[in-house]
């Protein structure tokens, strides 16, 4: 795989869930956080009756790729066996997760991913590509 084709694949991906985006804007991002590799976090499922929240998590495995050293989007791409240190910064507008990820050097590097531009909340379950996470009503908190 060029690099190229990812790029371009990610951009496809990106712009094919375009509608179905913004977890900061449904989700409780202020206490969302990662355990391992899964994203957790409460999200507003669609019976605002309710106005229940769900809690969801999400193997952010399936969503993102390691290529030298940077992350990209990408339908499967296993980017955490050669990522560490990663954690994620929630804003109102983004939710960054930052990590060290190897390069074609051996060497980990610095690199961030902006998460709201890629996982999406279906109904109050996180997901990304055709992956969806799981939900429960009782969350950590
Ligand atoms: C997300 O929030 C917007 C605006 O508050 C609302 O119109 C939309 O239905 C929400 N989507 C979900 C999945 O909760
Ligand atoms: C994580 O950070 C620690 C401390 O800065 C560093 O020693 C370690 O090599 C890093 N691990 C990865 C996988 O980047
Ligand atoms: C990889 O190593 C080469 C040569 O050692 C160096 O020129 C290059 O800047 C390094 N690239 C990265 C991304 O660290
Ligand atoms: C959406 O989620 C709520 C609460 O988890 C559930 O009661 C409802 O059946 C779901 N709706 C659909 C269309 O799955
Ligand atoms: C949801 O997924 C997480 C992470 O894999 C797991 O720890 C948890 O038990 C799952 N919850 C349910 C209700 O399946």
């Amino acid at each position: 795989m060029t690099l190229a084709a990812i790029l371009t694949t990610a951009a496809l991906g990106v712009a094919g869930l375009a509608s179905a985006q913004g977890i900061v804007a449904n989700c409780t991002w202020q206490n969302g956080f990662m355990q391992d590799s899964f994203l957790g976090m409460y999200c507003n499922n669609d019976n605002w009756a309710d106005y229940s929240y769900d809690w969801t998590w999400l193997d952010t495995d399936s969503c993102l790729t390691n290529y030298d050293g940077k992350l990209y989007a990408y339908n499967s791409g296993n980017y955490w066996s050669t990522c560490g240190n990663c954690s994620t910064r929630p804003s109102p507008v983004d939710f960054v997760l930052y990590c060290e990820c190897l390069n074609h050097n051996g060497t980990f590097t610095p690199t961030t991913y902006d998460l709201n531009t890629l996982v999406y909340n279906r109904n109050g379950t996180l997901g990304c590509f055709e992956y969806l996470g799981n939900k429960t009503r009782k969350g950590p908190f």
